[in-house]
């Protein structure tokens, strides 16, 4: 194992205990102050019980699932690229799924507790629009470039079109998927920090600044380190996964020696990886 693995690896690790350790302290205070999970509120959209599922949808199912999925390739070096790329899918798909579901959460929840006015209300719903639109997009053509086989429904021509599409929009894809990673936890950190000012407003005497500020600093400044180290291992060029030896896999050099070069298309890039 060289240095390179040892870093990654350690700030990895170093992130996620972080990020684990932040969102164990922000539940804690979910279980003290705000009921917590209570198994006969879990089906009343009006209840805290009901809004603490979009907490544990979108942090725990979202947030952690993508920064597993944004550092698969870089960190998980002793499984294949194909493997990581396998996971890479795998993570974003929970966050996919885990954010429509606690989209929809919310948005009931929101309507059954505060009427109308509680739509869209705080820089925290903004931002987290801004998130899951952005995000969705990725998700959805990413599906559509890299996971279906185009082999089996298109022309040789059109394959050679449908690889450089692919190969264009690769630098595009990584570029969002930074900021998804960023909007995901700036929406977390937004969505944390309304609720810890939230809860002063329920008039509830024992939520004072005495009791609350030791699980906002417990849960928050892990929580805001784990990010930063994440940000840094997937921004870091040094951390990039090491080239594998074979560039072409066999199965590759028989999808290109099946696009014969023409005198247009010669010049062509092959398909990109990620
Ligand atoms: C990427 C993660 C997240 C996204 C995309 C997100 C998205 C949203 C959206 C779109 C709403 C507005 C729903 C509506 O107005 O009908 C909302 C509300 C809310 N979310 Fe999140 N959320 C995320 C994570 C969190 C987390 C971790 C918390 C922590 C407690 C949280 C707390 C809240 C609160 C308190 C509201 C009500 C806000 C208000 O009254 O303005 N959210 N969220």
């Amino acid at each position: 194992m060289g240095i390179r693995e040892i870093s990654v690896g350690g700030y990895s690790a170093l992130a996620l205990s972080g990020l684990i350790a932040g969102g164990a302290f922000a539940w804690k205070y979910l279980e003290d102050y705000r009921e917590g999970l209570v198994s006969e509120d879990l089906a009343k959209p009006e209840s805290e019980s009901y809004f603490n599922l979009h907490v544990l949808l979108m942090y725990w199912l979202y947030l952690l699932p993508n920064a597993l999925g944004a550092i698969s390739f870089r960190a998980f070096t002793f499984i294949e690229r194909d493997t990581a790329k396998l996971l890479h899918a795998l993570f974003n798909t929970i966050g996919f799924a885990a954010s429509i579901a606690g989209f929809v959460i919310i948005y009931k929840h929101q309507g059954a507790a505060y009427g109308e006015y509680g739509h869209f209300y705080s820089p925290h719903t903004y931002i987290g629009m801004i998130t899951l639109a952005l995000y969705w997009f990725q998700w959805v053509a990413a599906v559509f470039l890299y996971f279906i086989s185009w082999e089996k429904y298109l022309s040789s021509e059109d394959l050679m079109r449908m690889g450089k599409i692919k190969g264009a929009f690769i630098q595009s894809h990584r570029a969002i998927g930074y900021i998804c990673f960023v909007l995901i936890a700036v929406s977390c950190f937004f969505g944390f920090m309304t609720n810890y000012y939230y809860g002063f407003t329920k008039g509830d005497p024992n939520h004072d600044m005495n009791s609350i500020m030791p699980y906002m600093n417990q849960s928050m400044v892990p929580m805001f380190a784990g990010m930063m180290l994440l940000l840094a291992v997937i921004l870091n060029t040094k951390y990039v996964r090491p080239k594998p030896k074979e560039v072409y896999k066999p199965q590759e050099t028989a999808t290109l020696k099946s696009v014969s070069p023409t005198k247009d298309n010669a010049s062509a890039p092959p398909t990109s990886e990620f």
